[in-house]
């Protein structure tokens, strides 16, 4: 797909991996919608003719609507970049005093980053399956899991049920809308220098980075920008899911 002229939404494009993609989308010559829940001084400051901002949660299907309408104002929805999402809530199975986890976090946590997920895809698919192809495309979708959905840690089974399963719907998406003439990948990211990471100190940061088989270093967020442009472009890439991790393995903790 050629990204020149296009009209794409990235959710999560307040912050972190989606703000890096509305910068690489819009440098490509691509108009953005960025949803998020709240906006930031650094999207902000990209709003202009090209870049609008829609204030809405993703697990909301009206207000995800409504920044899908505001996509096609002028035109038609080519392109979706998923990253809206949030971290797990740290909660053993069994906890220090034999008690069991509590469920509510649990399904917080699936239903932002899972149903949240679901929830952006069939509605921007539905739009996308209206358009006329172009290159073969109608449009092209990209998801975020994580590398958790493969080495979740202690602590972290809401977040990787919730990533597992965005890893889990890539293919079977592919598959739903191959006859709507849509791709859907998903990126795990490894490690990024993301706001989400940012709450922690920076000696642990470091220690985090000395993880990294190659490079030695955390992702950054343009990384992932780049390889949602070439998933995006690259019309013979559909249901998978690539790791973007420079090779690390989580370890149990
Ligand atoms: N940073 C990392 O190391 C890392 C690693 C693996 C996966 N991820 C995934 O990448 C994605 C982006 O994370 P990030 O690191 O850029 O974090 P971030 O916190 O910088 O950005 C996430 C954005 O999603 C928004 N968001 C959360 N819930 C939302 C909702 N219900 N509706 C709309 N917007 C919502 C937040 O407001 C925030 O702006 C997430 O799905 C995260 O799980 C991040």
């Amino acid at each position: 797909m050629r990204i020149e002229g296009i009209r794409a939404v990235v959710t999560g494009g307040a912050s972190g991996l989606g703000l890096a993609t509305v910068r690489h989308l819009l440098d490509r010559g691509a108009s953005v919608v960025a949803v998020d829940l709240a906006t930031s001084p650094e999207i902000e400051a990209l709003v202009g003719p090209s870049v609008s901002f829609v204030q809405a949660d993703v697990t909301d299907e009206a207000a995800v609507h409504g920044a899908l309408d505001v996509a096609e104002q002028d035109g038609p929805l080519r392109a979706l970049v998923h990253c809206a999402g949030r971290g797990g809530d740290r909660t053993r199975i069994v906890d220090r005093d034999g008690q069991p986890g509590g469920l509510e976090t649990f399904a917080e946590v699936v239903r932002v980053n899972l149903f949240g997920t679901y929830n952006v895809l069939r509605l921007a698919a539905a739009r996308m399956s209206a358009n006329e192809p172009v290159d073969g495309d109608r449009g092209a979708c990209v998801l975020t899991a994580s590398v958790a959905a493969f080495d979740g840690q202690i602590g972290q089974t809401s977040y990787t049920a919730s990533k597992a399963a965005v890893h889990g719907i890539t293919l079977v998406a592919a598959r739903d809308l191959a006859s709507r003439q849509i791709r859907v990948n998903t990126i795990a990211p490894g490690i990024f220098d993301t706001p989400m990471l940012g709450r922690l100190r920076s000696d642990i940061r470091e220690g985090l980075a000395a993880t990294v088989p190659h490079p030695k270093r955390l992702g950054s967020p343009d990384d992932y920008a780049q390889l949602a442009v070439a998933l995006l472009e690259n019309s013979y890439v559909n249901g998978e899911t690539v790791r973007l991790d420079g090779a690390i393995r989580m370890a149990p903790r």
